[in-house]
């Protein structure tokens, strides 16, 4: 391949009256004569002008929507208005044509889940050339505040033997012949034949094995793909998401809740500071799309606006006897507007969340010492001996992005809550070890990353940040 400019640089830095080989994907083409030419470097297309006269008709003919063109040609300041520079094309190659009649995708408006069935155009299209370019931004940064900040990089398993969240919604993994399952003698299945010489899955969480990590590292984290297997048909679950897990020695609750605070406020800068195109293509795109909604179903505030809103303010800070109160106080209630009852000792409803953090307090909210018999076994029990020391963040339109705890470092409290869950000792062992050989207070989080993403680009299904979903019955790319 010859030398080609990459269309951001040649947008940045433009050489006029420079000869220059661009290549990419036409993302318009008007008037027989102004191509719009993208290479996915950034948001922003070039123009290319072509004199169709004294083209070649074949090529003329084959300059289509997403085809893939080599352009050589010079840089000048442009006429019209919309850019400030364009390409006077000399030479036009086709290098991947693309027939109209047969390409799935459309120069127009095309829905979500349309386009959700063509995973392998639809980045294609500016929408998700911007989403997945702010989604490994967001990415970047999370490492990026980690290492910074003195927190080393923990690859921990994908396949365990452990439920981390005792849910018990994970996918089996196993080399075993289902259709010729071995047996021991009282007729359950012997997994001493599978590949592991026990039963393994996916995992669901790699908190247990950071935790490891706090205690002789002092600071870890996590990054790493995760697989639920929740019959769930949200907007906001997946099936395999990732998820980013700091764990800290001699950290308590409060410590963690000031670290999420710190560190979404961070993630959410760094996109602002550093990919401010794609967001106000991203923003524009929610005002067309709310142009012809009702007013109470759009956004208080632009998209932008709203991240603003987020990293200047600091998030409320309640727990969750105080959520219950505010919530069985609150006019919803009252009205018989919820679905769900708020009653001390059950979870928080998404309905719940949302009021407490889009009508109360307008802004995300972290709630806190939750009752021990709606959380994971891990969690440190409180002195009412009747909440455990958990916290979650939720944002506005997004609910939960952040579950975290500080974790119970005493061995007998422990015990006695992995026996009240039925959680066999023998089976962790090695956490166990971990309180009874110079162990620690410690605490730590799991921010779901595409609720993240899609809290950053004001999508709205969490399917259309992640380039590939995994959802039940889902699983074609
Ligand atoms: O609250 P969760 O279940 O917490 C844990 O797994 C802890 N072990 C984390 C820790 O303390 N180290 O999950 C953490 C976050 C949630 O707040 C949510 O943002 C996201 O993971 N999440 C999902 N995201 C997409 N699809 C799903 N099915 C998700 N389930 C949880
Ligand atoms: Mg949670």
């Amino acid at each position: 391949m010859s030398k080609r400019t990459e269309i951001a640089q040649l947008l940045a830095e433009p050489k006029i009256g420079e000869k220059v080989t661009v290549m990419g994907w036409v993302r318009a083409f008007r008037s027989n004569r102004f191509i719009a030419l993208n290479d996915g470097t950034g948001m922003k297309n070039v123009q290319v002008v072509i004199d169709f006269e004294n083209m070649d008709e074949e090529i003329l003919k084959k300059i289509n929507f997403h085809a893939c063109l080599k352009v050589v040609g010079n840089l000048q300041e442009s006429q019209g208005a919309g850019q400030s520079v364009e390409i006077i094309a000399d030479e036009v190659e086709i290098l991947g044509s693309s027939d109209p009649d047969q390409y799935p995708l459309q120069p127009k408006r095309q829905t979500m889940e349309f386009l959700r069935d063509k995973a392998h155009l639809r980045m294609r299209t500016n929408t998700f050339s911007a989403v997945f370019r702010i989604r490994h931004a967001v990415a970047f940064a999370v490492h990026k505040y980690f290492n910074d900040n003195g927190y080393y990089y923990l690859h921990t398993p994908i396949v365990t033997g452990s439920d981390a969240e005792g849910a018990g919604e994970m996918f089996q993994v196993t080399t075993l012949d289902l259709n010729n399952l071995p047996r021991t003698e009282d007729g359950k299945i012997d997994f001493k034949e599978d590949f592991f010489g026990k039963a393994t899955n996916l995992t669901v969480s790699g908190q247990l094995q950071a935790e490891i990590g706090a205690l002789a590292m002092g600071k870890v984290y996590t990054f790493g793909p995760t697989f639920r297997a929740e019959n769930s048909h949200t907007t906001r679950h997946l099936s395999e998401f990732w998820m980013i897990e700091p764990e800290v020695a001699f950290f308590d609750i409060f410590d963690d809740m000031d670290l999420a605070e710190d560190f979404v406020k961070y993630l959410i800068n760094y996109v602002l500071d550093n990919y401010p195109d794609d967001l106000a293509f991203l923003d524009q795109r929610i005002q067309q799309e709310e142009k012809n909604m009702p007013k109470e179903k759009r956004r208080p505030m632009g998209l932008v606006e709203m991240l603003r809103f987020v990293v200047d303010n600091d998030f409320e800070r309640i727990t969750y006897s105080e959520a219950i109160n505010i919530l069985r106080n609150s006019k919803p209630f009252k009205k018989g507007r919820f679905e769900f009852e708020p009653t001390w000792g059950a979870d928080l409803q998404a309905e719940h969340e949302r009021f407490l953090v889009e009508k109360k307090f307008k802004k995300p909210v972290i709630v806190r010492d939750y009752p021990k018999d709606i959380k994971a076994f891990y969690m440190r029990m409180n002195d009412d001996d009747k909440t455990v020391a958990a916290m979650d963040v939720l944002f506005p339109f997004i609910g939960e992005v952040i579950g975290g705890s500080q974790r119970e470092e005493r061995i007998d409290i422990l015990k006695s809550r992995m026996a009240d869950m039925d959680i066999p000792e023998e089976e962790l062992w090695w956490y166990l070890d971990l309180r009874n050989f110079g162990g620690a207070p410690h605490a730590g989080f799991g921010l779901g990353f595409e609720r993240m993403v899609l809290f950053i680009t004001g999508m709205t299904n969490i399917r259309d940040v992640i380039p590939f979903p995994r959802a039940p019955k889902t699983a074609e790319f």
